[in-house]
């Protein structure tokens, strides 16, 4: 279709307005370049002169200052109560929304049977922890924690060596050099067997915070025989930094039910 710049209203007014826009410019233009050739202004001169050009000191015109200023504490407005902070945010709005699903997603799995925490957390270790520790929970050559052994002897002789911190137990930190030599391996054949058979006497130096049998006292310090829901759920929340590497922490990212269904999921991992 050709175009008809003066088929209707709204296209002449277009037209009249950047004919008056053009014309005013070359007005103005012209102005001032004659005024440039022409230009006899007088007052006082400022001190700096570049290759003989001056410069008048002339005052702040009251408006450009004003406006000026005004800009500044607009600014101030925007940048600290204004737009970034007060506004509506695709980001907020997506927590909102992540709250309330996990709120209704918590009401709605309250009471949930073995079955369903079996399911559950079945779905969230092939999703979020297979990567690492392998999709049958073997841990990938070593690369992280299997599940199918609560721990190895190595494992337990490196804590025992240098003592072990970050997993937020209320008993705090676990400090280096409580059994050494013989008594350390002892431990730590013990307890990487699952805590069959004999106790080794020097275990008594761990039992006053791990307990007697080693469970962790009802979740003081981490249970060293298996992978209960406080120890699952105090590793999500903080990671572990161990002789293995570096679990990430998972803080926020799992509801409470779904640590549960995990730490359900790890146990049935558990050889027999
Ligand atoms: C003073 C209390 C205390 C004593 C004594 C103690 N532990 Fe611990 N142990 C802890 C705490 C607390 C942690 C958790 C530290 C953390 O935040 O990572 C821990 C962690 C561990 C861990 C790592 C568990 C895991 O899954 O991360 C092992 C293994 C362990 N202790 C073994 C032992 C052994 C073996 C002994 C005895 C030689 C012993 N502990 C003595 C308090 C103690
Ligand atoms: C980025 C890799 C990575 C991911 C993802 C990961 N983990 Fe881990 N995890 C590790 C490593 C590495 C260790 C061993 C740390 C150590 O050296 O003790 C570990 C250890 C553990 C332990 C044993 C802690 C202890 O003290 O004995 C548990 C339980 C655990 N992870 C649970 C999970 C769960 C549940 C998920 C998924 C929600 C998960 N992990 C995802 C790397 C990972």
């Amino acid at each position: 279709m050709k175009v008809n710049l003066t088929s209707d209203v709204v296209n002449q007014l277009s037209l009249l307005g950047a004919v008056v826009i053009v014309g005013l410019t070359i007005f103005v233009a012209g102005k001032y370049i004659k005024q440039m050739k022409t230009d006899t202004s007088t007052g006082e001169l400022a001190e700096e002169n570049w290759d003989g050009i001056g410069e008048y000191k002339n005052p702040l015109p009251l408006g450009w200052a004003a406006s000026f200023m005004g800009t500044i504490i607009w600014a101030l407005w925007y940048w600290f109560l204004g737009y970034p902070l007060n506004a509506f945010s695709q980001i907020g709005q997506y927590n909102e929304e992540v709250a309330e699903y996990n709120k209704a997603y918590e009401a709605k799995w309250q009471n949930p049977d073995k079955e369903t925490l079996m399911g559950m957390g079945e779905g969230v270790f092939l999703v979020q922890c297979a990567p690492c520790h392998g999709i049958a929970g073997d841990g990938i050559d070593g690369k992280a924690q299997g599940f199918d052994k609560r721990m190895t002897e190595e494992q337990v002789l490196h804590v025992i060596a240098n003592g072990q911190k970050g997993l937020g137990y209320p008993m705090g930190e676990m400090p280096a050099g409580m059994a050494s030599g013989d008594d350390a391996k002892a431990i730590a054949k013990w307890i990487a067997g699952g805590m069959k058979g004999e106790k080794p006497a020097a275990f008594a130096a761990c039992a006053s915070c791990h307990g007697e049998d080693g469970t962790g006292m009802n979740g003081q310090a981490p249970n060293l025989k298996e992978y209960d829901e406080a120890l699952v759920k105090h590793v999500l929340d903080n990671g572990k930094v161990g002789s293995i590497g570096t679990m990430p922490s998972f803080k926020g990212m799992l509801t409470d039910v779904q640590k549960k269904a995990v730490a359900t999921y790890i146990q049935s991992l558990k050889e027999n």
